[in-house]
């Protein structure tokens, strides 16, 4: 293949590893010795353990062991990460059986291990359970009298302007809108192997977005060196946030790995992803818009109040999209949790963002109906030139451009403003669109870069791949600069011991290992050129210093640029130097800017509804993007599509049902609970501004992970209004709350 270059279609260069099943998920690795571990759940949302009869389990067949809070070993400690008073890792984590407290329906209260799956699977069944039982909370509204602002800078009441200035607007609209939990439930389901070498040396593959982080939760809980702690987590078969923290069954396997003396492998049941490792916490929010007559926002108040954990706080930022993405005078943003009987959220793509934009782009929508104004132009006529909320000019902005290729591509001018005007037989036909923001992060990062003597280049650091193509994009960057070809470059990921990167997520990994894999070359590129010019009196010149600039590089040489017959080869280059390899190591770290960085996204949607059925159909979806400089295509039209698909489910489908008699969910297996299968995904067009950015990193590009799905269940809600004239705040958007009169 020839090099690549920033923007080309390179094909993902981890696929054909995983399509043909030679990719290691963590419960995949071959381990010697290892045996079976199990979670026994309560059965009881709130309460006491009373007893446990492990006797049947302990008879059974192959069982080596059954660890419950009256035999686990004690833990040193246990907190998570550096610092423990920051979200989302405030509160005390919980850790499995050192305590008799049952916090959620689920919780483990026995981990079983055994010789094989089988067995351990048979045994677990015998652990026999009494409890003391408690009243439980498992719902929110009945439980808004508990709500509490929660600690952390960007949480607390926001004000700008005129408090709850909305009220006085000339043309005002007050709504309340709700969106239940969503579960992960990626095709990997939560997953651990943990092997001791003696006391204080660890082994693990685990599904984490973050090795260095779970290191670090696994230091604070055996109090061990980092050093003894090795992490990989190369491949995740989806994650979404879900692996963004360690959670408590990871640190109970490797308790119980080291309890037994062996390596032991935990994979937690279907069933188990919808309680124990994390969701989009349900909340109610509130919206208050006030406006002029000619559709100038004067006034917009926010309110969300989502739930948490008993024992954990965790925040997103759910209201903070409304601080800057229209200009407006007057904001008033507050943000609540309510802890109740469930296990601790986790971030879900596009967290926080994804439902507050669900609010605000609803009730932006709204007030245009309400205006008689185009909700394109209503934006428009909103749009905010610089960050309100900081004070600082953006560092790029392209919303309009989102605007106006994706009613393009849409058909937007064959909408009609009023409601039922358009129809195809029985169906209703309507259009909506909804805009996302998130912000354009960059962290530091650290990559080594290793070239071998026939032009092969390795590139090695610490992040891991969860699907959005992260080894693609390193490999592509690396291609362009180095100007060798795909095949020839080795990305190594995913494990501690590597140069430290980012946790994957925040959609800001290709900005920031990006910027790395772009400053490794760099540094290599001018290892090279001091090389050749040391010992090749055609790369040297007394004069004037060679440096990388005057060379051309390719597969596996050097030229001069003045003069392209003057070559040198790797392989050459390292012989004169007596090296094996050439290896840089390159710390990255973007600068201090004076500038807001935020990508942005504008979804529009097609569909129709059939009024005497409820049934919602999408037509065609267009995604549109601001996520600067697009380094990889087809991998960055690909997370687009998956954000679209996420979005759909959010806004049609996924709802995890609490019984609240019981606090349990009803429907926490993959029948009951809801999510798109191919043939409710329309067509999908992705359109992209693909203008640099020129603050953000070397490359000018902004995340795109977020954006992808933020927006889009309003584009949904909102077309459902224009083709029937009901306006649906409660998601997801099921046939009973369109047919209910
Ligand atoms: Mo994402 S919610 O940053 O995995």
């Amino acid at each position: 293949m020839e090099k690549q270059k920033i923007g080309d279609r390179l094909d993902r260069v981890d696929g054909r590893a995983k399509v043909t099943g030679t990719a290691a998920y963590a419960a995949d690795h071959k381990v010697q010795n290892v045996v079976y571990g199990f979670l026994v759940g309560s059965t009881i949302a709130k309460g006491r353990i009373k007893s446990i009869n492990t006797k049947n389990a302990e008879r059974a067949s192959g069982v080596i062991a059954v660890i419950t809070h009256f035999n686990a070993p004690e833990l040193p400690g246990y907190r998570t990460g550096k610092d423990p008073s920051k979200p989302p890792t405030a509160g005390t984590p919980l850790r499995f059986f050192s305590t008799n407290e049952i916090f959620y329906y689920d919780q483990a209260v026995a981990l079983v291990v055994a010789s094989s799956y089988e067995e351990v699977l048979h045994a677990a069944k015998l652990v026999k359970v009494q409890y003391e039982k408690e009243a439980h909370q498992t719902n929110l509204a009945e439980n808004l009298g508990n709500a509490k602002t929660p600690t952390g800078p960007r949480f607390e009441d926001y004000n700008r302007g005129e408090k709850d200035a909305y009220k006085n607007a000339p043309f005002k609209l007050e709504q309340e809108y709700f969106h239940p939990i969503e579960v992960h439930n990626p095709i990997e389901p939560a997953a651990i192997i943990a092997f001791w070498e003696g006391d204080d040396k660890v082994t693990v593959y685990t599904k984490t977005q973050g090795v260095q982080a779970t290191q670090q939760s696994i230091s604070d809980a055996f109090k061990i060196p980092l050093e003894n702690i090795a992490v990989h987590a190369q491949h995740i078969g989806g994650a979404f946030g879900m692996g963004l923290r360690t959670w408590p069954y990871e640190i109970a396997a490797i308790m119980a790995a080291k309890k037994v003396g062996r390596p032991l492998k935990l994979v937690l049941h279907r069933e188990q992803m919808f309680t124990n490792v994390g969701y989009r916490p349900k909340t109610l929010q509130k919206i208050g818009l006030g406006a002029t007559a000619d559709g100038k926002l004067i006034g917009l108040t926010h309110e969300a109040t989502a739930n948490t954990s008993p024992y954990e706080e965790f925040t997103e930022a759910t209201v903070n999209a409304s601080r800057f993405l229209y200009s407006c005078a007057n904001v008033t943003t507050r943000y609540k949790l309510v802890p109740l009987n469930v296990c601790t959220p986790i971030w879900m793509r596009g967290p926080g963002e994804a439902t507050g934009c669900f609010a605000l782009e609803s009730a932006i929508d709204e007030l245009a109906y309400a205006l008689n104004v185009d909700p394109i132009e209503f934006r428009v006529r909103n749009h905010s030139d610089k960050d309100e909320e900081k004070d600082l000019p953006w560092s790029s902005k392209y919303l309009k451009e989102c605007y106006e290729m994706g009613a393009e591509s849409i058909g937007w001018s064959e909408r009609k403003l009023q409601s039922r005007s358009l129809k195809d037989g029985d169906w209703f036909i309507g259009y909506g669109m909804g805009t996302g923001a998130f912000g354009a992060f960059r962290r530091p990062c650290s990559v080594k870069a290793i070239l071998k003597p026939d032009g092969n280049l390795v590139l090695q650091c610490s992040v891991n791949d969860m699907g959005p193509g992260t080894a693609t994009m390193m490999t592509a960057i690396a291609s362009e600069s180095m100007g060798i070809a795909p095949e020839n470059i080795t990305i190594e990921m995913g494990s501690t011991g590597l140069p430290p990167g980012p946790m994957q997520g925040g959609s800001a990994v290709t900005s920031t290992v990006g910027s790395g894999v772009h400053d490794v070359c760099n540094a290599l590129k001018d290892k090279i050129a001091e090389l050749a010019a040391k010992n090749n009196t055609v790369f040297s010149n007394n004069q004037t210093r060679i440096t990388a600039n005057d060379l051309a590089f390719s597969a596996n040489e050097i030229s001069l640029k003045k003069d392209g017959a003057a070559k040198l080869s790797y392989d050459e280059l390292l012989k004169r130097n007596t090296l094996q390899s050439l290896e840089v190591t390159k710390e990255s770290k973007g600068p201090e800017q004076p500038y807001s960085s935020y990508s942005f996204s504008v979804h529009f949607v097609k569909l129709r509804v059939h009024m005497s059925t409820g049934k919602v159909k999408i037509d065609h979806v267009v995604s549109c993007a601001d996520a600067g400089t697009i380094i990889s295509l087809k991998t960055s039209e690909s997370q687009m599509i998956g954000g679209a698909v996420g979005g759909i489910g959010m806004a049609l489908m996924e709802d995890l049902f609490i019984d609240d008699r019981f606090g349990r969910p009803i429907n926490n297996n993959l029948a009951d609970y809801h999510v798109p299968v191919n043939a409710d995904i329309p067509r999908v067009d992705v359109r992209f501004v693909n203008k640099k950015d020129p603050y953000t990193n070397p490359m000018g590009s902004k995340g795109l992970g977020e954006i992808a799905l933020v927006g889009v269940a309003p584009a949904i809600a909102n077309a459902v209004f224009n083709a029937i004239g009901k306006r649906i705040r409660s998601l997801p958007i099921t046939a009973d709350k369109i047919i209910e009169a």
